[in-house]
C-alpha cells in the first residue's frame, strides 16, 4: 500500500511516500531556516504563508520521485498536531482537498506518534520499549505497548531540549538552529570545563531546561562582568567549552531518564526520535550506556529524527489498514497529547 505522508507542523514543508510504513520511496523536505534565521527562531505568520507557496510543488515532488500518480495512493497521511496551528491548517488543508477530489481515504496523524514510528522506517523493534521523543516542541518519554497504546512517563515541564539547545546557541552567539551548531562546535570543547545543573527531579520523569538555560545565561553575564574568559587550570575556558558543558547537562538528564524508564518498566529496548536524537554524542554516549545495562538502543538516522514526512506516511499506513480514516471536518490542534 503506498501512503502519501504530509506535515507543516512547524518550520518544514513535507511530504514523502512510503509503501506498507516501511519503504521509503521518496521523502522531500523543505526547510524555512533561511526564513527564519535573521529572527532567531520560527515566526509563526511567516510559516504559514511559506507553507501556502511550497505545499503544492513539495507534494508534487513527492510523488513525482517516487515515479507514482495521485491514483496509486492508497491513502493520504497528514499532521494534525501538535504544533503550529496557522502551519498545521496548511497541510491539512491540502490534504482533505486533496482527499476530497480523488476519493482517496484520509488519515489524520499526531505528529508525536510519527516520531516514535519513525524508527520502523529502518529496522523492526518489537514492542514494548521506552520512547524518548527530544526535539525542538517535545521531550516526552513513554512507555509503548503497542501501535496506539502509549503512557506517558514524564515530560518538560518548561522548555524542550530542543529548544534549550536553541536558546543557548543564541545566548553564545552561535547562530539558528542551534542543536545542529551546538553538536558540532562541542565536538572541539572540554564538556567538563564548567559545571552547569543538571535537572534531575527525583522521584519524577518530568524534565526541565529552563534552570539550565538561565544558569548559561548568568555564566555569560558574569565573562562579561569580568571582561574575559576564566581560566581552569591553566586552560582559558572557550565558548566550545561553554557549549560542551551545557550539551553534556542535557545528555546526562535524558540519559538518566531513558535508564530510568527501562528500569522501572523493565524493558529491554530503548528507541529516541525527534531532532535532538540526531546529536551525535548523545547517540554515542547513550548507545554505550545502555549497553553496559544490557539494553538495546534504536535511533533512526538523523534525517529521520528531524522533521519529515516519511514518518507521517509510516503511522498512517498502520491506522489505513485498520480502517481509521478521518472526515472532512478534520481540524488541526496546537495542543494534542497523545
Ligand atoms: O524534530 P524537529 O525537527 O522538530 C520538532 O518537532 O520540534 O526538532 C528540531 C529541534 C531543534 O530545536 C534543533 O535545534 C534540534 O532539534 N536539533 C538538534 C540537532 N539537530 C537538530 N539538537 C541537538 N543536536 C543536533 N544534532
Ligand atoms: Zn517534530
Amino acid at each position: 500500500m503506498l501512503i502519501l505522508g504530509i506535515d507543516t507542523s512547524c518550520d518544514e514543508t513535507a511530504a514523502a511516500v512510503v509503501i506498507n510504513g516501511k519503504t521509503i520511496l521518496s521523502n522531500i523536505v523543505s526547510s524555512q531556516v533561511d526564513i527564519h534565521k535573521r529572527y532567531g527562531g520560527v515566526v509563526p505568520e511567516l510559516a504559514s504563508r511559506s507553507h501556502i507557496e511550497t505545499i503544492s510543488p513539495i507534494v508534487e515532488k513527492a510523488l513525482g520521485d517516487a515515479k507514482i500518480k495521485v491514483a496509486d495512493l492508497s491513502a493520504i497521511g497528514v499532521t494534525k498536531g501538535p504544533g503550529l496551528v496557522g502551519s498545521l491548517l496548511v497541510g491539512v488543508s491540502f490534504a482533505k482537498a486533496l482527499s476530497y477530489s480523488t476519493g482517496i481515504p484520509l488519515v489524520g496523524v499526531n505528529h508525536i506518534e510519527g516520531h516514535i514510528a519513525s524508527i520502523f522506517l529502518e529496522v523492526k523493534v518489537s514492542f514494548p520499549f521506552i520512547s524518548l521523543v527530544v526535539s525542538g516542541g517535545h521531550t516526552v518519554l513513554y512507555y509503548v505497548k503497542n501501535f496506539g497504546e502509549y503512557e506517558e512517563l514524564g515530560r518538560t515541564r518548561d522548555d524542550a531540549a530542543g529548544e534549550a539547545f536553541d536558546k543557548v546557541a543564541k545566548i553564545l552567539n552561535l547562530g539558528y538552529p542551534g542543536g545542529p551548531i551546538i553538536d558540532q562546535i562541542s565536538l572541539k570543547g572540554n564538556p567538563h570545563a564548567v559545571k552547569f545543573p543538571r535537572p534531575y527531579l527525583p522521584n519524577s520523569f518530568d524534565f526541565s531546561f529552563s534552570g539550565l538555560k538561565t544558569a548559561v545565561v548568568n555564566y555569560m553575564r558574569d565573562i562579561e562582568k569580568l571582561g574575559h574568559f576564566p581560566r581552569k587550570k591553566e586552560k582559558e575556558i572557550g565558548i566550545a567549552d561553554i557549549a560542551a558543558s551545557f550539551q553534556q547537562a542535557v545528555i546526562d538528564v535524558l540519559i538518566y531518564k531513558v535508564l530510568k524508564g527501562a528500569e522501572r518498566k523493565n524493558v529491554k529496548r530503548i528507541v529516541l526520535s525527534g531532532g535532538v536524537a540526531a546529536n551525535s554524542s548523545l547517540r554515542r554516549e547513550i548507545t554505550e550506556k545502555a549497553k553496559d545495562k544490557g539494553l538495546k538502543v534504536f535511533i533512526p538516522r538523523p534525517d529521520l529524527c528531524t522533521d519529515n514526512a516519511a514518518m507521517i506516511a509510516a503511522i498512517g499506513y498502520h491506522y489505513h489498514k485498520r480502517g481509521i480514516h478521518a472526515s472532512l471536518d478534520l481540524n488541526p490542534g496546537a495542543y494534542l497529547p497523545l
